[in-house]
């Protein structure tokens, strides 16, 4: 059997079975409504991926691809398997490579099977079973295909089915083969309130790593999201690209390799950094889908098919609404009592948003939560400062009309607290080692199902004490240093894959019980957003920077991946910006307010009130609709993004100048998009601070044609720094 992996007889293989080899290679194109992935069984059985990029018209066609590879393979080595094992015959980096019980460190992957079951209109699932002629170890690649939105979601199951342990040490989710002259990587970085900081760069041959270590917090120095552009960076509406992530979140890690034939091979999953995975004989593991998508027209229509699948199907009540909110982080800290919030209630009532949010500080006796060096994982209220309880604040909520919402962060323990007092055990630290803070607080052992119990029992019990919460920002604020789990003994090296898995259980039993309640996943920001995480929430805190012009460049990033309706956007007091261009910027998501409104002038505050109605005539459009990118902050001093409804019949336009020097603004119209050449629509400004006027004419009448290919001018300049348009049919 090793035999036939020699070059010479490997040959002869391939010869001898060539002519009756053609019955025996098996095609499978995985089509989307524009796009291919093509994957092939030779007569070997290796499964390759041959093709991915425009679909054909006519499927058989699929067969007669030529392999680019093929003619290399012979001569260098290179290959493109569909998913690359190490040990056997590959050369590059691989996408899994497993130790086998004997100590044997080789793996070779044959195809035996594959089957597709449909899930619905438009989503369909492949599996493919792969396995080793030497060692019972199987895999099943999984894809799944939701056709309309051109997406595939990528996985692998890996099972052990020799007598003894095997080690997994590498598991990526998925490989994929790409063949273009030059690739060209937009990657993001960032930190604290520093989120979606872009870079475009072309690859060179060798390998660029986008990954992380953190275990929590993940996405606090770098997110899993990418885009891959083909042979010149892909614009707005042209140029081919291809986006990706993973949905995990905790340590991931994604290979770009550009080989020395100039095939790209990117291979994600979760990070193999200290992680090597044991699997007893019979276990089998999972890894979390790696998510892909390519468009021809550019970044645009690649980020609206994302944003359309990721409500149909990744974000928690994607299709359903949202609440408005008055959050009091910023205008108290930790300093409330009841009086106070009962102000705030009132202050929610009057703003004419839905609901509430008590933020960090309500929780603790023993060590009270007055700053952040105290308190977490002491999850009662705080006898001080909350006497009658959240039960009351709920009822209050009721009482005034609002909604009441509750901040939270579970997974966390401060040394200050009595929980870790009395299970230093489910912390997460080395026992021989000085404890290392990341905001002075440690990470809980969700590795463990006592700890897993107590945090599931933790919220539970909020709901319990105040049936009416109608809302829970889940915040994750530390990283985890020092790993190590004490449930874990000897295991350690499952600890940064089993704690994911344990926070997912505890999500997924919350949602058992608690299906829809709306919960924001918060991490400091936006430490922590993936859809495999997003399943559960309803929305993400993109960045503690809310400044607002810092915010037009953090959304805008960031809408390349996810939807308006997940983006929880607050007014605060960051930035020097007028209140209408804090509001203006805050509307392009979810809005909400963190602010003092009675220190709020009587202007700004009837002008919030109107805002706030304003924003409750267009969000359907803004979470709903698709969304246009105009104008690009880098690129001038204007932003300007457009949402328009599925029927084209009705849009909101939103610009804003981003540099304010002498003379900036908007010289020349934007040519608006995604409106029906053929209908008629007038163009109004909304959201005007009292008192100002709008020069744009509200009653002219253009056709969608004209604004698509002349446009229109927001006259956006140092006077008018923030202008929203609402673009309306005329029947
Ligand atoms: C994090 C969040 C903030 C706030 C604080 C509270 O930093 O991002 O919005 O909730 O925690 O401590």
């Amino acid at each position: 059997m090793k035999n036939l992996f020699t070059p010479l007889l490997s040959f002869g293989f391939t010869l001898i079975s060539a002519t009756f080899a053609q019955a025996q290679v098996v095609t499978i194109p995985v089509e989307t409504a524009h796009n291919a992935l093509v994957l092939q069984s030779n007569v070997a059985k290796q499964l390759n991926a041959i093709y991915y990029g425009k679909k054909l018209s006519n499927a058989p066609e699929y067969s007669a691809i030529p392999d680019t590879y093929k003619q290399a393979e012979d001569y260098t080595g290179l290959y493109n398997a569909a998913y690359t094992a190490a040990g056997s015959r590959n050369l590059l980096e691989p996408a899994i490579a497993v130790t086998h019980a004997d100590g044997n460190n080789s793996l070779d992957l044959r195809y035996v099977s594959h089957e597709v079951t449909k899930q619905g209109d438009d989503v369909s699932l492949l599996r493919i079973e792969l396995k080793d002629p030497v060692y019972a170890t199987n895999v099943t690649l999984y894809y799944k295909v939701y056709y309309k939105e051109d997406i595939i979601e990528q996985w692998s199951e890996i099972r052990n089915t020799e007598k003894g342990t095997i080690t997994l040490q590498k598991f990526a989710s998925a490989n994929l083969n790409l063949k273009a002259n030059s690739y060209w990587l937009r990657q993001y970085h960032g930190d604290w309130a520093r989120e979606m900081q872009p870079e475009e760069t072309q690859l060179t041959h060798g390998i660029k790593t986008l990954d992380t270590k953190l275990g929590t917090r993940i996405n606090l120095f770098m997110p899993s999201v990418f885009m891959v552009s083909f042979d010149k960076p892909a614009g707005e509406d042209e140029g081919k690209v291809l986006y990706g992530g993973l949905e995990w979140s905790g340590n991931f890690k994604t290979d770009f390799e550009v080989d020395p034939q100039n095939n790209l091979r990117i291979i994600s999953g979760i990070n193999n950094y200290a992680s090597p995975y044991e699997l007893k004989s019979g276990e089998s593991l999972t890894t979390p889908a790696f998510w892909y998508t390519m468009s021809d027209m550019g970044k645009g229509e690649a980020s609206r098919n994302v944003q359309n699948w990721a409500r149909d199907y990744k974000i928690l009540d994607g299709k359903g609404q949202r609440l408005t909110l008055l959050n009091n982080w910023e205008a108290t800290y930790f300093d409330f009592n009841e009086t106070r919030l009962s102000g705030l209630l009132k202050d929610t009532k009057s703003l004419g948003v839905d609901l509430f949010l008590l933020d960090d500080g309500w929780f603790a006796n023993k060590y009270p939560r007055n700053s952040d060096h105290t308190g977490l994982g002491d999850w009662e209220e705080n006898r001080t400062k909350l006497p009658h309880g959240i039960a009351s604040l709920d009822k209050e909520a009721q009482a005034d009309g609002v909604k009441f919402g509750i901040w939270i962060e579970p997974e966390m323990v401060s040394p200050k607290s009595a929980l870790y007092s009395k299970h230093p055990d489910w912390v997460i630290k080395q026992p021989q080692r000085e404890e290392y803070y990341y905001r002075n607080q440690l990470v809980l052992d969700l590795t463990n199902t006592q700890v897993q119990d107590f945090v599931f029992h933790t919220i539970d019990s909020l709901f319990i004490k105040a049936p009416g919460l109608a809302y829970i920002k889940w915040d994750c604020n530390a990283v985890i240093y020092n790993a190590y789990s004490v449930h874990l003994k000897n295991k350690q090296s499952q600890f940064y894959v089993d704690y994911v898995n344990g926070l997912y259980k505890v999500l997924k039993r919350i949602r058992a019980k608690y299906p829809t309640v709306p919960m924001m996943l918060c991490s400091g920001g936006g430490g922590r957003v993936d859809y495999g995480a997003l399943q559960y929430f309803t929305e993400y805190w993109p960045s503690d920077n809310t400044d607002p012009l810092e915010r037009i460049f953090i959304q805008w990033e960031y809408s390349y991946f996810y939807p308006a309706i997940a983006s929880s956007n607050h007014v605060t007091d960051w930035g020097k910006q007028p209140l209408k261009y804090r509001i203006d910027v805050a509307m392009m998501g979810k809005l909400g307010f963190d602010i003092v409104i009675d220190k709020l002038s009587a202007a700004d505050r009837k002008f919030s009130q109107d805002a706030v109605k304003i924003y409750d005539g267009v969000k359907q459009i803004i979470w709903h609709g698709d969304q246009y990118r105009l104008a690009d902050p880098r690129t001038g001093s204007v932003a300007s993004v457009m949402y328009v409804d599925a029927s084209k019949s009705s849009g909101v336009m939103f610009n804003y100048l981003v540099n304010s020097r002498y003379g900036e603004g908007s010289p020349t119209p934007f040519k608006l998009k995604g409106l029906d050449a053929v209908k008629r629509y007038k163009l109004q400004e909304i959201n005007l601070y009292p008192g100002s006027k709008s020069g744009i004419d509200s009653e002219r009448v253009y056709s969608g044609d004209f604004l698509m290919k002349i446009g229109f001018n927001p006259a956006v300049n140092t006077s008018r720094s923030s202008v929203i348009v609402q673009i309306n049919e005329v029947k």
